[in-house]
């Protein structure tokens, strides 16, 4: 910057001379049309605008002229650079425009491309039925309690009241892993479990009363696979063991359990059976959540779901044996209790009308599919 001198005229001081500020205003406007995209236009901005531009270092001559000559010049170089400012806006919309259009026409998706994306995992249908099915229960302050596959054949059968030459022991076709009892080759043996009603004998060794269990888990049976029957399966079982339960109790947590499953007017029946492990037993049917019961005697409506029978059967049920409670080291005299348990695959089977059990081992997604995909 040029020292304050109050003599000379601001025509004298070439930077500030009328010519060379236009020549400065012209060329930087020249610089922002020249400049054909945002980083050039930012380029040309800090030449002809930044702190070290011509009509900058202009601005600064005026300081040193004397106070006469200062307004004019200030007006000067004020004009050029509203001028170049203006130019400079201007044209950056015009490019922020032209870029925007491009963006547009260049990321556009296409929603008519045919899709090949490799779909989602998710789980399987009986998965998330015994889930749905043990949540009933976990909200009503259940523990989900489990036991291993590969069961001491004493849990299996002895802790709940399989007699060794009972023939209950034969009703259940069971895979061996070690030796039947009582054989050459083992003294203990070792079976798949083929229910989950050992988990009822490990809970009630395991924890404090009173206890209330549920126990999602997979079974095994020596059966061939075909529409109706599959050697690995799955079941559900409820224990509940405190002081003073009854078979009302029993009554009105199954009749809870279809209601909030199937619909608020479902209801259960119990009709007697025999299970070594429960005394009273029976067995449990829930309405038809099809037809209600409005099949039964009735031609005019058939229903499929039931076979017009009104009742769906779906598992075993009874008030625990005291013999069970003893094996386990449970006073049947202060503790009584009820238990039940049922077959998955059975319930989706009724539920989604699966006709073939083979569809829900076999893998193929498109059996499950339409079940949804519920993670
Ligand atoms: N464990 C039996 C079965 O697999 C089903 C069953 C019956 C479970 C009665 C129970 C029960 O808990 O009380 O056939």
């Amino acid at each position: 910057m040029s020292a304050p001198n109050k003599s000379y005229d601001p025509v004298e001081v070439e930077a500030l001379k009328p010519e060379e500020i236009e020549r400065m205003r012209d060329e930087a406007l020249a610089a922002f049309a020249a400049a054909d995209s945002l980083d050039a236009l930012h380029e040309a901005k800090v030449a002809h605008t930044g702190p070290a531009s011509p009509l900058a270092l202009a601005n600064r001559e005026i300081g040193a002229l004397p106070p006469h000559a200062k307004a004019d010049a200030g007006k000067r170089v004020g004009q050029a650079r509203g001028a170049v400012n203006k130019g400079l806006a201007a044209r950056q919309a015009e490019l922020e425009a032209e870029r925007d259009a491009r963006v547009l026409v260049e990321e556009a998706v296409d929603v008519t491309l045919p899709y090949d994306r490799v779909p989602a995992g998710a789980r399987h249908p009986l998965t998330t039925m015994m889930e749905r099915v043990a949540d009933v229960f976990v909200a009503m302050g259940y523990e989900v309690a489990e036991g291993p596959e590969a069961e001491a054949e004493w849990f299996n059968f002895d802790a709940l009241n399989f007699l060794p030459d009972h023939p209950a022991r034969q009703m259940q076709d069971t895979f061996f892993v070690q030796g039947p009892k009582g054989t050459e080759e083992s003294g203990s043996g070792v079976v798949l479990r083929t229910h989950t009603s050992p988990v009822q004998a490990r809970a009630l060794l395991d924890r404090e009363l009173p206890v209330y269990i549920v126990c999602p888990g997979r079974v095994f049976r020596t059966d061939e696979l075909d529409a109706t029957h599959t050697p690995v399966f799955h079941q559900i079982e409820l224990l509940a063991i405190d002081e003073g339960l009854t078979m009302a109790d029993l009554k009105g947590t199954l009749d809870h359990m279809v209601q909030s499953l199937f619909g608020e007017d479902m209801k259960t029946r119990l009709r007697p059976n025999y299970f070594p492990f429960t005394e009273p037993s029976a067995e449990m049917d829930m309405l038809c959540y099809v037809c209600k019961g409005e099949s039964i005697g009735n031609p005019d409506r058939p229903c499929r779901t039931c076979s017009s029978e009104g009742w769906i059967e779906l598992g075993g049920c009874g008030m625990v044996n005291p013999r069970v409670l003893t094996a386990c080291g449970v006073d049947p005299e202060k503790y009584s209790g009820f238990a039940f348990g049922f077959g998955i695959e059975r319930m989706l089977m009724f539920r989604h009308n699966v006709e073939d059990m083979r569809d829900m081992v076999e893998g193929d997604v498109r059996f499950t599919r339409p079940f949804g995909m519920e993670i």
